[in-house]
């Protein structure tokens, strides 16, 4: 199978989405100069152009694109050439209404801005594979051709009547018979017992709180079937050209579809990243997803999108500060990107998005982004040879499943104020913070080349993932467990017990008697080897031959352990009942750390410095307020600026070093 490196061979990719459709043909020639001045080495073209590519139904105008790609090619500007079925032209909707989806209520989502598709309607299917045909057949050996982009982050969803034939065969393949849907959905309840297949529906709009069980198979449902409508398209670009390597843009921690699914059927992860540069912890989401973008793809992956400024759809929309999105754009290198571009090229003048920053904005090549866009290109240029394709490894990961995203944000639980995102985001902070280089994985993968495991919340476990960590324990790693964890098998009943006994028993502990979540604000004093406030959530706990920590101080729990850590085999297991303030968070997982004889990519850097290690070098980010400086051993070469240092070495604001060690 081609991969990233058919690609970049030993480059970065630097560039972005190329929309030429929007202007006249001779702004092309202006555009493909300006192009080659800033370093672009790679666009994607065509994401939006199924109304230009096919105007009438059969009717193909493939006359522009042949140009644009031979301009292209003629610069020594490769291709990313996408699949443009993220958005049908107004001829499909019309002529095939059930091509569109339908809301939960049973609206139709109607053509006039994009992504109207059903994943389920054979018409749309049809019509996709035809113009993925059409574009394989003609474009699949040309050389500017570098790679292939399926459709544009998929995540539509639909509840129509064709889907909800869909979803009956889908839960056949899955439970077999009816009488197995009804035990798995637990049916039982609220009389909701299926007679025959035909009654069953996707989760529409209803009175109440609906089935949870079904909501999870709707959700691992939806993604099957648009990973579906991937694949289909994947299978025809490798026909045509089995060499080039086949993507599709995943949203930055994006709910609606497994990744760890999608990824084994993509031959490029590709994430497209948007953290708001207004928001002081923008650059810990980056991170988050630049680690979970490496940890799908395992090794290097794609920066698809994201922006040189401001977007146009938050209520407000803050451009980047000079320097900010040169820093962001290395921090993606040091977490493993190997390709960094940009939506989009140059800025549109109109339509839903010409307020949205690009390389080459409204007012030209006079502007502080484009001129930072260009020396950037010359920094990710000198860069590439030294990082392409090299690894970033991490010795401690943060274990995340979609299923227990999906079934732990069910209505009717304990508390809403347990959000899946944030409390990951929450957790990753800390071990950022700490500069523990953390990979995500699957909590049934192989854990053992990693000393620590932390799992901020995994409401549901399978059977494997549980034996799984068993395993990972008493070979000797070290697992650090959140509230709220084990409690739901793989269809979301609730293990006997209340949290599964493989699970109790590793950590330690006899039962969990009351779930207690706290409310919004609400703290609770913990106290012992470490004291901290509780923040979120906590839990009426009982141990059985775990050390209890840290107790609840105050309060209806007042005495009852809040943090224990438990010997299981060789190894050594943490449970945190509720979820302390975060420094005291970082300061926990921290001791977990050093217990687990793990050291940060960096010793002693000033707050706000982030330190990512990629193959043999040092990547230093300064995301603090001011400048930074920061004491190295040792001696080294600063790739970015080609000089040498020993001692310690000064940050600007927004400033960043890539060192490489070096000899006197
Ligand atoms: C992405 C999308 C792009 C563009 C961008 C704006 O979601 O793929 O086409 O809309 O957002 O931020
Ligand atoms: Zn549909």
């Amino acid at each position: 199978m081609p991969d990233l490196n058919d690609a970049t061979r030993g480059r970065i990719l630097y560039g972005g989405d190329y929309n030429p459709e929007q202007w006249p043909e001779e702004t092309w020639t202006e555009d493909v100069r300006l192009m080659r001045q800033a370093g672009v080495t790679s666009v994607t073209v065509g994401v939006f152009s199924w109304a230009r590519l096919e105007p009438a139904p059969g009717a193909y105008d493939f006359g522009w694109l042949d140009r644009l790609l031979d301009l292209l090619h003629g610069a020594g500007i490769g291709v990313v050439l996408a699949t443009p079925t993220a958005s049908p032209p107004p001829w499909l909707g019309h002529r095939h209404p059930e091509t569109l989806p339908q809301a939960e209520n049973g609206t139709t989502v109607w053509y006039g801005s994009r992504n109207q598709f059903c994943a389920s309607s054979p018409t749309y299917r049809r019509h996709a594979a035809a113009i993925t045909e059409q574009l394989a057949a003609r474009y699949g050996a040309h050389p500017a051709l570098t790679m292939w982009h399926v459709n544009n982050e998929y995540g539509t969803h639909c509840w129509c009547d064709e889907t909800a034939a869909h979803f009956r065969r889908w839960l056949q393949d899955r439970h077999g018979t009816l009488e197995e849907l009804n035990s798995a959905w637990g049916t039982a309840f609220w009389s909701q017992h299926y007679a025959e297949w035909d009654e069953i529906l996707p989760p529409r709009q209803a009175q109440y709180i609906r089935n949870p069980a079904q909501l999870l198979d709707f959700a691992r449902f939806t993604s099957d079937a648009l990973l579906e409508c991937y694949t289909a398209e994947h299978a025809i670009l490798a026909r045509h050209s089995p060499a080039v390597p086949v993507t599709t843009n995943h949203m930055p921690f994006w709910r609606g579809q497994d990744g760890w699914a999608w990824a084994q059927q993509q031959d490029v992860v590709a994430l497209d990243i948007y953290p708001d540069p207004d928001n002081a912890l923008g650059a810990q989401h980056g991170a988050l997803v630049q680690d979970l973008a490496r940890s799908l793809a395992g090794g290097p992956w794609m920066l698809m999108e994201q922006a040189t400024g401001a977007v146009n759809w938050r209520p407000v929309n803050r451009p980047k500060p000079a320097g900010l999105n040169r820093l962001w754009s290395l921090q993606a290198v040091a977490r493993g990107a190997d390709a960094i571009c940009f939506f989009q090229w140059r800025q549109s003048r109109q339509g839903a998005e010409k307020f949205h920053s690009a390389m080459l904005p409204h007012s030209g090549t006079g502007n502080r982004v484009y001129r930072e866009a260009a020396a950037l290109g010359a920094d990710l240029d000198r860069l590439g040879p030294h990082v392409s394709g090299t690894p970033v490894t991490a010795e401690t990961a943060l274990l995340h499943d979609w299923d227990a995203w999906w079934a732990s944000e069910q209505p009717g639980r304990p508390s809403e104020l347990l959000d899946y995102q944030e409390n990951v985001t929450a957790w990753h902070r800390a071990l950022w913070e700490a500069n523990h280089t953390t990979d995500l994985a699957h909590p049934a993968a192989d854990l053992t080349r990693y000393r620590l495991v932390v799992i901020p919340s995994l409401y549901l476990l399978t059977d494997t993932a549980l034996d799984n960590l068993a395993h990972y324990v008493r070979t000797g790693g070290t697992l650090v467990t959140g509230y709220f964890t084990g409690v739901a098998d793989h269809q979301d009943r609730i293990r006997p017990g209340g949290v599964d006994a493989r699970l109790r028993e590793v950590l330690g502990l006899a039962a969990v008697h009351q779930w207690w979540p706290l409310n919004e604000g609400e703290t609770l004093r913990c106290t012992g080897t470490e004291d901290f406030h509780g923040t979120l959530w906590a839990e009426e706990l009982e141990t059985a031959g775990a050390e209890t920590l840290a107790r609840y101080a105050d309060g209806e729990l007042a005495g009852l352990p809040a943090v224990t850590r438990h010997g299981y085999g060789r190894g050594t297991a943490w449970y945190l009942s509720t979820r302390p303030e975060p420094d005291a968070l970082r300061a926990l997982l921290t001791r977990a750390a050093r217990e687990a004889g793990l050291h940060p990519a960096a010793e002693q850097l000033p707050a706000g410095v982030e330190a990512v290690r990629r193959g043999e070098l040092l990547f230093l980010l300064n995301h603090g307020p001011q400048q930074a400086s920061c004491e190295l051993p040792g001696h080294w070469e600063d790739l970015l600026t080609g000089t040498p240092g020993t001692g310690s070495i000064t940050l600007e604001r927004h400033g960043a070093a890539v060192l490489r060690p070096a000899t006197p």
